[in-house]
């Protein structure tokens, strides 16, 4: 991966963080940050704004900040580590809707600069709802904060960019006003999963998966992110979203293109994101015919997980009970390029389902049935599956003999996984994006037009949805999502993997 080869001075900031009283900001940003801290990777000279309506003084703002880090830090809080990252923590009490404020603010950082000597350069993270992005990024811009001579400003978008491709292009064009592209920095959090990094290295790295690699071989592929929660408190936001906007707008379609791109001249960002994006562009056209026969969308009704009763979405907080979002989405899709004509791709994400697991399945075709699978019903195919959580590492099925009979043969099932508690979403990823940024390293960051292809894609799905009439709750809490996910696969001859 590309990386500024700076140091020193260069690396030096301000991260500000609006939204600094928010849920982000205790159990994602400030773990993530002490443990940067831990692995001495924050720059020498660097300081943190956390900007925040409420009125508390910024001992009692740290004292927040430290119950936050003991209960979602993975490593220990230690004194002495908390002391440098509380040297490093400020808090500014603003209304950040109040475009009269922001000089104020400006004022407060150009100080800090001089006594941190962080040259001005800044790095602003929207930890806010996503109505708040424009006029934060307005205020940033009429108060000239982010165009300092010879120093870097940066912005930290989250997600949701945007609820469609026109909102989305609108908030776009406003943030390009203000900031450069290259200073954009659009968080997918599954970006800085350890496995979704390791997608690439895989295929680029082993001769043996690059040339099998494409639809000569490859039978189909599946990218399944399925999750045991609910909505829980979040209901007023996800009824504006649905596993469409919430899951495959960004996540899936991320997947998606690491999975299928071509091998990027080199490891650049640009020439990386650009091999990305033209998957996207090769995606067959989503027509209204084509999903009536390729498209299954569900919501959860009630139901036992881990052996305990749930309740359905439509009973969830914030959630209307004739609600008709979509708790679940499988799709097949097709990739018209040479590499991938032909072989399918199945997605599918949802919540409360009997388990929570994010996998790609790479299913190899059969061989013909001539030899040993001669006399056999059913041969089962090579697998190699990438499983990003909560196991981490690769499985890989193949045929070998039957040391315990004459002439069977058996699946020989290779496991390198592991269980591991931090691939959720946890402060872990956020600590290898916030290091990206502050070195000014966009590779695990969607760009504009990936981003763009993604809502062009979704909004085509989310239209044919809302067009359709529901048979909402059409699955139980617990189960593995509605049957017609099921004949989805199974008119194809095929089925989903859960191994
Ligand atoms: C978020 C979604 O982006 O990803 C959540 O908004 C979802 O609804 C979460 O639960 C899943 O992330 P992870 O890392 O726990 O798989």
């Amino acid at each position: 991966m590309e990386r500024e080869e700076k140091d020193g001075d260069f690396l030096s900031a301000i991260l500000v963080i609006f939204g600094g009283t928010g849920d982000l900001t205790h159990r994602k940003l400030i773990p993530a940050l002490y443990n940067l801290v831990i692995d001495q990777l924050l720059p020498k000279n660097f300081a943190i704004v956390s900007v925040g309506r409420r009125n508390k003084s910024e001992e009692d703002y740290k004292i927040d900040m430290y119950q936050s880090l003991k209960e979602h830090s993975r490593n220990k809080v230690d004194d002495k580590h908390w002391a440098k990252l509380a040297g490093m923590l400020h808090y500014y009490q603003f209304d950040f809707t109040d475009q009269g404020g922001y000089s104020g603010l400006k004022d407060y950082l150009d100080e800090l600069d001089l006594k941190v000597k962080t040259g001005g350069n800044r790095v602003f993270y929207l930890a806010v709802a996503p109505e708040y992005f424009e006029t934060i990024v307005i205020g940033l811009h009429t108060s000239n904060m982010t165009k300092k001579p010879g120093a870097w400003s940066r912005l930290i978008i989250e997600k949701p960019f945007g609820k469609d491709l026109k909102t989305a292009r609108k908030l776009n064009n406003k943030l390009l006003e203000v900031f450069e592209e290259s200073s954009i920095y659009r968080i997918d959090h599954y970006l800085g999963k350890e496995m979704i990094q390791n997608i690439m290295v895989l295929r680029f790295g082993n001769s043996i998966f690059q040339s099998i690699w494409n639809n000569k071989f490859i039978d189909n592929v599946q990218i399944s992110l399925t999750e045991k929660l609910g909505v829980g408190a979040r209901g007023g936001y996800y009824e504006n979203s649905g596993a469409m906007r919430d899951m495959v707008q960004s996540h899936i379609i991320q997947i998606l293109s690491l999975v299928a791109m071509e091998p990027p001249v080199n490891l650049k960002t640009d020439s990386i994101r650009t091999e990305k994006q033209k998957v996207l562009e090769a995606i067959e056209d989503i027509t209204p015919g084509f999903l009536r026969n390729n498209v299954v969308f569900g919501q959860y009704g009630k139901g036992i997980i881990d052996g305990s009763p749930v309740p359905g979405y439509r009973e969830e907080p914030k959630v209307p009970a004739d609600s008709n979002t979509e708790t679940f989405v499988a799709l097949k899709l097709f990739i018209n390029n040479f590499r991938w004509a032909g072989t399918p791709f199945y997605i599918r994400t949802g919540k409360r389902m009997g388990t929570g697991s994010a996998e790609i399945v790479i299913q190899f075709k059969d061989l013909p049935n001539i030899l040993y699978f001669k006399d056999k019903e059913v041969q089962e195919p090579n697998l190699l599956v990438l499983r990003i959580q909560p196991n981490v590492g690769v499985f890989f099925q193949f045929n070998t003999k039957d040391f315990t009979s004459h002439n069977g043969i058996i699946p020989t099932k290779m496991d390198t996984s592991y269980y591991s508690p931090t691939q959720g979403n946890t402060p872990e990823a956020y600590e290898r994006l916030l290091y990206d940024i502050l070195r000014g390293d966009g590779t695990l960051f969607p760009r504009w037009d990936e981003v763009e292809a993604a809502w062009a894609f979704a909004d085509k799905i989310i239209k044919y949805r809302e067009n359709k009439i529901s048979q909402f709750p059409n699955y139980d809490a617990g189960s593995m999502g509605p049957v017609s996910a099921f004949e989805l696969l199974a008119r194809d001859g095929r089925k989903w993997w859960n191994i």
